[in-house]
């Protein structure tokens, strides 16, 4: 008997079932097109299981990324129309919360610091609010009496991701979508420079299969930098940037806000949850729990809400961030014909999936790109290779 090899051949292939790829797929899927999303273990279990939810762009500004910003509020504007649509195709129903946040001060280095996050805001025409210790305890009466000042930010959300990924899987597959997980993309494959479809470990045989596919979305979040293939200038420059959160059972300090203050966040969710994050650790690729960073965030929590010495934790949650070298994501067409970019989107995943699966599906399904241009890979192209 002939043992020809058997080349699958699909439209369009997505590397990386994470909340990116996922979104991008739906949408893609949503538009009739045939999708096939590829994850190398199980989807929807990448950074965006280990991440807050936090959907809060006002908070999250940085001061010299105007064009990011500006895509983050957009995102945000999109969430409550993503969502209807999500429920429609999924039947789950995922809730995002206008809670706002409280940015807190214990001393005079963060008075400095919450003065210049003030005044940036305001420039901006933000509503954001200052609050002496008193008036932010009236707000969040389990804050330490060392809360000596704070900056209220009321237009911050913040959802459950791990329903979030939940409900995108189930839409993309009600759409059509097909999910192969324990399937690692290994290669990227290219005639020239036109995309010709990707290297799959096979995960019954373990051996390497061709599939072809002349549309690639590149949705791996932090190991996009790592599958061959592509020319050394159209490999997204993305390290992985550890972060760990702290899921304690906090029935006895609920707090109603997302509170933040140097080196920690509190994000409280349903049933009594709060989520203590998150650490920022440059180990590579290593993703295990390291007692100094749980140490940090306990500490740095516990100066805030003191009564959380008294929660049981529950879970350690770890994920792998997508940074870029200037920390946004590389979204949309590349030189290669029918290779597109949604990946590198570092703390912001969660904020930015809308407006990522939006247009990246558009830009594949149209060609009209406008908007994703200041995320171009091009933006590397003359800048010193780190
Ligand atoms: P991921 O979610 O990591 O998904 C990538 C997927 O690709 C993974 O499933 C992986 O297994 C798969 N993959 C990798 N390589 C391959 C391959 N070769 N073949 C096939 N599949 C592959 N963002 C917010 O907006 N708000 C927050 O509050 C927030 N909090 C966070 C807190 C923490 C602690 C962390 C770690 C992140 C947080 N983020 C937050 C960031 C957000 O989680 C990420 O930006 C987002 O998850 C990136 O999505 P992604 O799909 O690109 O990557
Ligand atoms: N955006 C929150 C985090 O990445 O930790």
């Amino acid at each position: 008997m002939s043992q020809q090899r058997k080349t699958d051949s699909i439209e369009i292939a997505v590397i990386g079932g994470g909340v990116i790829g996922l979104a991008t797929g739906w949408r893609l899927a949503r538009s009739g097109k045939k999708v096939v999303v590829f994850e190398k273990k199980e989807a929807g279990r990448g950074a965006g299981w280990a991440s807050a939810g936090m959907l809060a762009p006002q908070t999250e500004a940085g001061y010299e990324q105007k064009d990011l910003l500006e895509f983050s509020l957009e995102s945000l504007r999109k969430y409550p129309e993503f969502l209807r649509e999500l429920t429609e195709d999924s039947g789950i129903k995922v809730e995002a919360g206008k809670t706002g946040s409280l940015f807190c001060a214990l001393n005079r280095d963060d008075l400095e610091r919450l003065q210049r996050f003030f005044d940036f805001r305001q420039r901006l025409g933000f509503p954001v609010m200052k609050l002496k210790g008193e008036e932010t305890r009236e707000k969040e009466p389990y804050l330490s009496p060392r809360v000596t000042a704070s900056v209220f930010v009321p237009d911050d959300w913040h959802l459950d991701s791990r329903k979030l990924l939940a409900a995108l899987k189930t839409a993309f597959i009600n759409k059509g979508g097909l999910i192969h997980e324990d399937s690692p993309v290994t290669e990227i494959l290219l005639d020239g420079k036109t995309a010709a479809g990707i290297k799959v470990l096979d995960p019954k045989t373990k051996t390497e299969k061709e599939v072809k596919a002349n549309t690639l979305v590149l949705a791996a979040g932090a190991w996009s930098s790592q599958i061959k293939g592509l020319p050394e200038n159209l490999i997204p420059p993305i390290r992985p940037i550890k972060g760990m959160i702290l899921n304690l059972k906090a029935e006895s300090c609920p707090l109603s806000h997302v509170i933040r203050a140097e080196g920690v966040y509190l994000v409280p969710k349903q049933n009594g949850r709060l989520l203590v994050g998150a650490t920022s650790e440059e180990k590579g690729y290593d993703v295990s729990p390291l007692a100094g960073g749980i140490k940090d965030l306990l500490q740095n929590a516990f100066d805030i809400v003191p009564g959380i010495s008294e929660c049981p934790l529950e879970e350690i949650q770890i994920g792998l961030r997508p940074a870029n070298r200037d920390h946004s994501p590389v979204l949309g067409p590349s030189p290669i014909q029918g290779l597109y970019y949604a990946a590198g989107h570092y703390r912001h995943g969660i904020l930015l999936a809308p407006m990522t699966a939006l247009e990246v599906s558009h830009s594949v399904l149209t060609g009209d790109f406008e908007r994703l241009k200041p995320f171009s890979i091009t933006r590397f192209f003359s800048s010193a290779a780190a």
